[in-house]
């Protein structure tokens, strides 16, 4: 397909070295994984709406200015973005209790959540992405403590603006998990937001019927996974109200 040097694949993305050095080809595919890897299909076309939605997202954080590693959109899969290392946690942000968190702590699904709540989780497969607290991510060096309040502060800001987007487009941001990067620059170096943000890093439900939007409908075998993605492109006015995303590539 491409004779470009793969740097990584991961359970939903391909990483490519990009054009210029420092920069990164980010493919989007339409593989879906649940339950650290024991639940696995092919969504057809998920890769492109989480591509346009994930352009959509970051482009709007970038206008609040918090800094991202997207530079643009290349085409129906594929985005350009600033080469980082990754730090290796999931930043989860939560609104309602949905999840690990009802799981754990009993609060009954569906519950609004006295304040947002952030976790943090230790990337790493093998052991099923353990929760950590700040003590662990400093004690091992995962992340410095400059880093921990810098995550802190732009998931908190990126909560308030993606509820807002959301809530505009009549969906409840439930959760959403985001991960982050160190932008080396020079002898600098900047935290800045890095993966994806999507319906596969999101829970958002209809703000009407509480129905399931993002990939709890594949986790829980809900069906008509796809279509609930691209419905949440459609409201957020980033796909054309019939049919797939606008093919009109090159701009
Ligand atoms: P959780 O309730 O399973 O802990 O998930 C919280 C949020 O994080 C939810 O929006 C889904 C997202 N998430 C990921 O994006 N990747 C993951 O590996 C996990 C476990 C959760
Ligand atoms: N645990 C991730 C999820 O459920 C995916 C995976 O690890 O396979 O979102």
């Amino acid at each position: 397909m491409s004779r470009r040097k793969m740097i990584y694949e991961g359970k939903a993305k391909i990483l490519y070295e990009g054009p210029e050095p420092g920069t990164i080809v980010q493919y989007f595919k339409d593989d879906a994984t649940a339950f650290n890897n024991q639940k696995k299909a092919t969504l057809e076309g998920k890769g492109v709406l989480n591509n346009r939605i994930s352009e959509y997202i970051m482009l709007g954080l970038g206008r609040i200015g918090i800094p991202t590693h997207f530079i643009k959109r290349l085409n129906m899969r594929e985005q350009l973005v600033r080469q980082v290392e990754i730090i290796p946690l999931e930043v989860v942000c939560r609104n309602v209790a949905a999840g690990s968190i009802s799981q754990r702590l009993g609060v009954p699904e569906g519950d609004q959540l006295p304040r947002s709540i952030v976790e943090f989780y230790y990337k790493k497969d093998e052991l099923g992405d353990p929760m950590v607290s700040e003590e662990h991510i400093t004690a091992f060096n995962w992340a410095s403590t400059q880093e921990i309040d810098d995550m802190m502060a732009m998931t908190l800001r990126v909560n308030d603006f993606l509820s807002g987007l959301f809530s505009a487009a009549g969906i409840r941001l439930v959760d959403f998990k985001l991960e982050f990067g160190r932008l080396y620059e020079g002898d600098m170096v900047r935290t800045v937001l890095a993966d994806e943000i999507s319906p596969d890093s999101c829970r958002l439900w209809d703000m009407e019927t509480n129905e399931k939007m993002d990939k709890d409908r594949f986790r829980r075998d809900l069906g008509n996974v796809t279509e609930a993605y691209a419905d949440v492109a459609r409201r957020l006015g980033i796909m054309k109200e019939h049919g797939q995303a606008p093919t009109n590539e090159g701009k």
